[in-house]
């Protein structure tokens, strides 16, 4: 490597930490992602520009492919089906990880290194996790999608052959070390392929967000691993990046949902269906309409909104905001709160609102806001759920014992916007639908919130 490609690549590295401090925040996101496009511009540039490339036309085919492929995907992908592109995109990652390991062990001087048993070790943790990523991707893409189910599918003694393989794994790997034998090496990439299905398997469908953050961590340290066997000062900078964010992404959503990351491994976590309309014991929900929640807030003067999946399914993001607006221009004092875990991936709510141009300043993180729902006239619960559920407060037995809500149930009256009296995200009864501050409102969330907005007009 040069002194100007050694210099170029500290560059792209530097703006690749800038765009992830960008992105942290919703304001700061657009620079993020320029900061993002300039190091990848002058990361490809530099690499292009280097002695060792052979073939532009090959080259510049697979840029004008991959490029024209991302672009129509990304303009035409809805934001509710992000998780899933998103493990789709992590599987061609690790199989990049798997065809730039295979031929750096196939064709070590094209690359200008020698394999001793460093870079066999380097190798062979890249093609591992680079093959788990690729085959656990496609499982959680699969679920996600529908395309295969998203029930847990588990069998007996599944952990104990998951840990035979992955001692086994090992084992393979020192005897590729010691022997330098292909057998060894295609051995490694079965193996790893197989435990990338077995490990995803069985975990149910809701559950897929945690593991495709997972996964994005798995792509990160796989292309590090092949920035060690390349000797490419870049890529082990940005695999690091990806994969610490991503162990942290992950790390952030447990904590979010009061679960550890084994719990979420080990599968079996709530349902995503909406169940049937039903009744906690003899108590009964009351159900209202949209001119009995406009009546409601036209006399209020605090109004809280609390996002939620439903409102993404829904896309009811535009439409709330003119409801904002038309409460705001009443003088009536709107903001808008947000669990960390609303929705099924970080950030959910806060890009959509963003998208429907709901000002940054009305917005609130839950620790901000929680206090506030004891001075609001009405908490607006729009396709949230499972975020609002004083089970987690209340009762121990509950599977989200333990989780952060937000306490919406201190605001004077919650309107309640979902389609049936059925469960969310844990799979559990929301005793907050009974209360007798709470008016049901069941529809979709859109439909009743335009009705709403006719009935302030
Ligand atoms: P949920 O608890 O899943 O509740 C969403 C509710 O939206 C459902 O109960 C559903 O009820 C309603 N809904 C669906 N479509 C609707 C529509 N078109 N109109 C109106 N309502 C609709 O969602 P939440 O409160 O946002 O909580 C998020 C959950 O996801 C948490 O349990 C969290 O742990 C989990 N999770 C989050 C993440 C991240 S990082 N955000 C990752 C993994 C898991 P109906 O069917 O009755 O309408």
């Amino acid at each position: 490597m040069t002194g100007f490609t050694g210099f170029a690549y500290l560059i792209s590295s530097i703006c690749f930490i800038m765009a992830l401090r960008g992105l942290s925040h919703p304001e700061s996101a657009q620079k993020g992602v320029n900061f993002g496009i300039a190091g990848m511009a002058l990361a490809m540039v530099t690499t292009l520009m280097m002695s060792s490339v052979s073939s532009y036309f090959i080259i510049f085919c697979g840029i004008g492919a991959g490029g024209l492929i991302g672009t129509t995907i990304a303009k035409k992908i809805k934001m509710t089906a992000l998780p899933e592109l998103m493990a789709a995109f992590h599987s061609l990652v690790g199989l990049a990880a798997v065809f730039v390991a295979s031929s750096a062990f196939l064709n070590p001087e094209t690359y200008g290194i020698t394999l001793g048993t460093g870079s066999l070790i380097e190798m062979a943790f890249g093609v591992s996790i680079g093959a788990i990523t690729f085959t656990g991707s496609l499982i959680a893409w699969g679920k996600l999608q529908g395309t295969i189910s998203g029930q847990p599918v588990s069998f007996e003694g599944q952990h104990a052959l998951n840990a035979v393989l992955g001692l086994g794994m090992i084992l393979i790997i020192l005897l590729f070390c010691l022997t330098h034998s292909a057998f060894f090496f295609w051995v490694i990439v079965a193996m790893a392929l197989l435990l990338g299905v077995l490990l995803i398997i069985p975990i149910g469908g809701a559950d897929m967000p945690v593991i495709v953050s997972m996964l994005n961590s798995y792509s990160g340290w796989a292309a590090a691993g092949i920035g060690f066997t390349l000797q490419n000062n870049l890529l082990i900078v940005t695999g690091a990046l990806v994969g610490a964010s991503g162990a942290i992404l992950s790390y952030i959503m447990c904590k979010g949902m009061n679960r550890s990351f084994l719990n979420v491994i080990l599968g079996g976590f709530g349902g995503e269906s909406a169940g049937p309309a039903q009744d906690l014991g003899d108590r009964h929900a009351k159900i209202g309409s949209a001119e009995d929640a406009a009546f409601i807030m036209k006399s209020a003067s605090k109004v809280i909104i609390v996002p939620g999946y439903g409102m993404a399914v829904a896309q009811a993001q535009h439409v709330l905001r003119e409801m904002g607006d038309i409460l705001q221009k009443a003088g009536i004092d709107v903001k808008y709160a947000i669990h960390p875990v609303a929705g099924r991936m970080p950030g959910h709510m806060n890009v959509l609102l963003a998208e429907a141009n709901v000002p940054y300043d009305d917005v609130f993180e839950q620790e901000d806001i929680n206090r506030d729902f004891a001075q609001a006239d009405v908490a607006y619960v729009v396709g949230a759920n499972d975020i609002t559920n004083p089970a987690a407060k209340n009762d121990p037995t509950s599977p989200i014992y333990g989780m952060p809500i937000l306490d919406v149930e201190n605001a004077k009256t919650v309107l309640f916007i979902k389609r049936s009296l059925g469960s969310g995200y844990a799979g559990i009864d929301n005793p907050l639908f009974y209360e007798d501050n709470t008016l049901m409102l069941l529809g979709d969330a859109k439909k009743m919130t335009e009705d709403i907005l006719k009935a302030l007009e």
